[in-house]
């Protein structure tokens, strides 16, 4: 199975770099692609770079030229729901984009003009495998996760988004992915470590904790891809 395993920040690809030694390297439209193996899995490994049309970019890139199985996108985010701390992990369940707001045809935030696509479902069999994980110190939920070309540090802003779209956490590429991997119906997941509350101390929570953040939701997606046989039908939603 080829699998493609995406984040958008630097600290957070270096603990798939890490742990998986990648064996080759390319250029492609400006981002580095590694190709690794992982437990009897090829693993595409890639920095995409923040937001929206990074990710997207960077999924149909993947889909196109390394025909992947299924994509993954792992990283930080920010809580909306107060019942999680920061290094608590979210496995998407499914992910909408709150940035996407259309106000005069009468569509609910998040549903994307003229068609009937709001919220992104993960793969069932994928998510079924993160949840199956443990660590030790943090709690592993399964939710909603909110996606849009903003870092959310405001407490109004937050409080808004949770009540529109009754989100876990809040994120900057999930959405995006899940919307490429929908239009060319490939599983995906989105897994997601707290590390800021989206609110007022976002600035600095951000940065004293998305190394930690890192290392946990990495740590989920490594643990979900050893678990996954080598020649295991994944479900995309709707299949
Ligand atoms: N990623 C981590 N924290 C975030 C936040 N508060 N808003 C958007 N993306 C994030």
């Amino acid at each position: 199975m080829t699998l493609a395993v995406l984040s958008a920040m630097e600290v957070e690809m270096e603990q798939y770099m890490e742990r998986c030694a990648p064996e080759h390297s390319t250029q492609r439209a400006g981002r580095t692609v590694h190709e690794a193996e992982w437990q009897g899995h090829d693993l595409i490994l890639v920095q995409t770079g923040v937001g929206k049309v990074n990710a997207s970019s960077c999924t149909q890139l993947l889909i196109d030229r390394y025909d992947v199985d299924a994509v993954l996108c792992t990283g930080s985010a920010g809580a909306l729901n107060p019942a999680l701390d920061i290094g608590d992990v979210v496995v998407a369940t499914d992910c909408v984009q709150h940035d996407v707001v259309v106000d005069f045809l009468g569509l609910p935030r998040g549903q994307i003009p003229f068609t009937d696509l709001r919220f992104f479902e993960t793969s069932p069999s994928l998510r079924r495998g993160a949840a199956a994980v443990t660590l030790p110190e943090h709690s592993i939920v399964e939710g909603r996760v909110l996606t849009g070309d903003t870092f959310v540090e405001d407490a109004a802003h937050r409080h808004q988004l949770r009540e529109e779209l009754d989100g876990d956490c809040v994120e900057m590429e999930g959405a995006a992915v899940g919307q490429v991997c929908a239009m060319n119906d490939v599983p995906y997941l989105v897994v997601r470590a707290i590390s800021d509350h989206a609110d007022g101390t976002s600035d600095v929570d951000f940065g004293a904790f998305m190394q930690e953040a890192a290392r946990s939701s990495s740590e989920i997606v490594l643990s979900l891809l050893s678990a996954l046989e080598a020649g295991e039908a994944l479900s995309a939603p709707g299949r």
